[in-house]
């Protein structure tokens, strides 16, 4: 079947914004996607008619809210094929979902000593969280080398693993690379020696099909607005006994069985991580998405990112003085560069007056710019609305800047 590209851009809304009287070319996907108009639509429809607090009330709208809440736990479950719907833990984002697991699997079984095994291409959320842990526990965090490409070092990885490694904590898809980590290959590595595995999913959901068990990781974390989903909504997926082993995040409101000023005692899965209010209209938002997705189906889409990389890199390679920034065989659709003499922030506000969206910066992985040596890279990333026209417009956008700057 074709990928229908013209219907997919036309469920976008904001696609059609002219930006600087250019239409929009957003290929900033990578710090945060588009919505669809069914997402869009599911926070309208559930504020003028179906909203109340979840998990609270027996009159008619909180029933309402609480399944529409609940209906959005099972797709999840069911997009990422987790056991059951008591893995599945919403929180506000990647960044919560690590600080969960830090602070809770983590304060209970990382002790002085210990090590946890991240890698050199971590996004900021799953380097701080763990070195917080380490400085509290007198623990030790090991990062796993990657080459110039920004492939992962299998061998000096499986080194680093010995009998005092607590945890694995690793990128999916790096987002500042785009490579995509062996996953699979390093989950069965570490399970060898028993030690639990997390993949931080931000970047790769969107992207590709995710099957949990399939990759049998201990945890897997995610945030919504890379899904083409609200803010402020984000996955943690645990193994269900693992997450029944470890104690509660914070204390609240949902999150007990019974309290009283002696003692409290706390709810079952997953409600025992959902202390508060949730972000009621968000989750139920990540549902619409997740149905939208299913209805055009991951495979195409991957299918679809990898044919815009593949395209973009070719015409990349083309220009003179563009330095291609993460180059592994296995990567997903991101394109960091530099240029030379030209700073990424100029090349950001060059290509905005074009009305090209890209993000100029450290992406949040700033030891990945020290190991490439660079203050910054720009950022194509592509998302299932993107297409060739616009990676023409960006490609002739840059060789205007190149012309510009001399
Ligand atoms: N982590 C996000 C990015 O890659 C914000 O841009």
């Amino acid at each position: 079947m074709t990928y229908p590209i013209e219907k997919i851009r036309a469920d976008f809304p904001i696609l059609n914004e002219k930006i600087r009287n250019k239409p929009l070319v957003y290929l900033d996907n990578a710090a945060s996607c588009q919505k669809p108009q069914v997402v869009i639509d599911s926070l309208v429809n559930l504020y003028s008619h179906d909203y109340a607090n979840v998990h609270r009330g027996v009159h008619t709208l909180s029933v309402r809210s609480t399944d529409l809440f609940e209906a959005a736990r099972e797709k999840v479950k069911s997009f990422i094929n987790a056991k059951s719907e008591k893995e599945i833990i919403f929180v506000r984002g990647a960044t919560d979902a690590v600080n969960l697991v830090a602070q809770t699997y983590g304060k209970a079984n990382i002790h002085a000593g210990d090590e946890i095994i991240i890698t050199a291409m971590e996004h900021h959320s799953n380097i701080v969280p763990w070195q917080m842990l380490c400085e509290e526990k007198g623990a030790i965090l090991k990062v796993a080398p990657m080459n110039l490409a920004g492939e992962l070092l299998m061998p000096e990885f499986e080194a680093l693993l010995n009998a005092k490694t607590k945890l694995v904590s690793i990128v999916h898809m790096s987002n500042a690379l785009g490579t995509i980590n062996p996953v699979e290959k390093i989950i069965e590595l570490a399970h060898a020696q028993n030690i639990p595995v997390l993949l931080d999913g931000a970047q790769a959901i969107p992207h590709m099909v995710v099957d949990v068990q399939a990759l049998d990781c201990d945890f897997y974390v995610f945030s919504g607005h890379k899904l083409y989903a609200p803010t402020g909504v984000g996955v943690l997926y645990g193994k269900q006994a693992l997450l029944e082993a470890m104690p509660p995040y914070q204390g609240g409101g949902d999150m007990i069985r019974t309290v009283t000023f002696e003692k409290s005692t706390y709810a079952g899965l997953p409600h025992k991580f959902e202390a508060g209010t949730p972000s009621i209209a968000e989750v139920i938002g990540l549902g619409a998405a997740i149905g939208y997705l299913n209805s055009i189906g991951m495979e195409a889409i991957a299918a679809h990112e990898a044919e815009l990389l593949a395209y973009a890199t070719e015409q990349a390679l083309k220009i003179d003085g563009l330095k291609i920034i993460g180059e592994a065989k296995e990567k997903g659709g991101i394109l960091s560069f530099t240029l030379h003499r030209i700073h990424p922030h100029d090349i950001g506000t060059m290509l905005d007056s074009l009305g090209i969206a890209i993000r100029a910066g450290h992406h949040c992985a700033m030891p990945v710019m020290d190991f490439y040596k660079v203050p910054a890279t720009a950022r194509a990333s592509f998302a299932m609305y993107n297409t060739k026209a616009e990676i023409d417009v960006l490609m002739s956008g840059i060789r205007n800047l190149i012309e510009m700057f001399g």
